[in-house]
């Protein structure tokens, strides 16, 4: 991905910056939209992940539908000046503001975390003679079998309704008629690469749609069932564009559906990972007592994975593309007066120097999202590979 022609272009460049790999971005989005569509299934990108306006005007490009958890997210999403019938806004603690905005806007759904929520929507809906759409986001007690602060769908996370409740939720919304109960949600978390889990997902589904039927007669005409697939951080280059098609086609053979319903997902990671990398300098090599590190100009403050769930991100030195031999271990840490501002211990280099270019791989997504400006440091802008090479020809 780091060829001579790109280092001419970055080593002009202030450091750090978040650089995105445009031709791959569109390749990954046009086979996620193949595989989407010979399933008709429809896809939410979930704009938690990377909300930059370009990338969010891309996805819009390909008719995907947006993800929210916030209000601002759904005023970036509707500014995209994408119809709002392509909006579902998730989250356990959705303000009265920000409930207020969504059904200002007419979004295609709230998914709801409680019936607390509930309540306080259909309020709203009455005040504003508005019958509101809502999906039941269920809490399904399955392990995505991932890092723990990446899990959502256990009975000690505080996401969903637990099932127990479903039969109590869905007598009590019966009697609310300012709203409308249009589907049923879940997610179960982050960074899933286990296929099982899903399937696992399908099948409580299952049991979920057969139990709502028998006892209540309903059925209802969407199901969500999030996002969570998981990239390949550890090799990167193995696995550029995420298996999209085995994914749907494991979801297709073990969820039944019932007649009509249509399926959504919430994709962010797998639509946006690969195709980012944090750009960073070399600012010194400092020996320690028995281990060398490596300071880079970029810290945790502009990316925060590691040092929040001790992600590891693949780290290159990109000022020396042919050069295969590393035999140089180096601890490689950020500036920032934190010791957990590290990026990864132990990592095998070619000899690298001040100066040195380095590239922390798949970080497209939750990335420049969670930047911070901790210690009053700048803000790493975005490079697009488009503009660069505009630029520079
Ligand atoms: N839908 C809902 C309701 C979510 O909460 C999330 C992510 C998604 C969809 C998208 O999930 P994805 O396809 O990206 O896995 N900051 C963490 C990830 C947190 C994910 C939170 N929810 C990280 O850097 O790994």
């Amino acid at each position: 991905m780091f060829n001579k022609e790109l280092y001419n272009y970055f080593f002009h460049l202030e450091t750090p910056f978040y650089y995105y790999d445009m031709n791959l971005f569109h390749d990954s989005l046009n086979k996620l939209k193949s595989a989407a569509d010979s399933y008709n299934y429809h896809i939410h990108y979930a704009i938690k992940a990377n909300a930059n306006t370009r990338i969010l005007e891309t996805i819009k490009g390909y008719g995907f539908g947006f993800d929210c958890v916030s209000g601002n997210e759904v005023k970036k999403a509707i500014e995209t000046g994408i119809n709002p019938d392509k909006i579902v806004f998730s989250g356990v603690g959705k303000s009265d503001a920000e409930i207020n905005y969504a059904i200002d806007h007419s979004i295609f759904g709230f998914n709801c975390e409680s019936l607390e929520e509930i309540e306080v929507i259909n309020d709203w809906g009455f005040k504003k003679q508005k019958v509101v759409p809502i999906s039941l986001r269920l809490n399904p007690n399955i392990d995505a079998v991932t890092h723990k602060y990446l899990t959502t769908g256990l009975p000690e996370n505080k996401f969903g309704i637990p099932v127990h409740f479903l039969d109590e939720v869905i007598t009590q919304t019966k009697t609310l008629s300012n709203i409308k109960l249009i589907g049923l949600h879940f997610h179960i978390g982050s960074q899933i690469r286990e296929m099982n889990s899903y399937i696992e997902l399908c099948e409580r589904v299952n049991s979920i749609q057969d139990n709502l039927f028998k006892k209540h007669g309903i059925i209802l005409e969407h199901v969500n069932l999030g996002g969570g697939l998981g990239i390949n951080y550890e090799n990167p280059e193995s696995e550029l564009i995420p298996d999209y098609a085995g994914f749907f086609e494991t979801v297709y053979n073990h969820l039944k559906l019932k007649k009509n319903q249509k399926v959504h997902f919430e994709l962010g990671r797998s639509v946006v990972g690969q195709m980012g990398s944090l750009i960073s300098r070399v600012l010194y090599i400092k020996k320690g007592l028995n281990k060398e590190f490596m300071i880079l100009d970029a810290g945790m403050t502009d990316l925060i994975r590691p040092a929040l769930y001790g992600a590891q991100h693949k780290i290159q030195n990109i000022s020396k593309p042919g050069v295969k031999i590393k035999n140089y271990k180096y601890d490689v840490v950020g500036p920032v007066c934190e010791s957990s501002d590290s990026f990864d211990d132990n990592v095998m280099f070619p000899i690298t120097k001040r100066g040195d270019l380095i590239a922390i791989r798949s970080s497209g997504a939750y990335g420049e999202a969670m930047v911070s400006q901790y210690t009053l440091r700048d803000k790493p802008k975005a490079i697009y590979s488009d503009e660069l090479i505009n630029k520079a020809g």
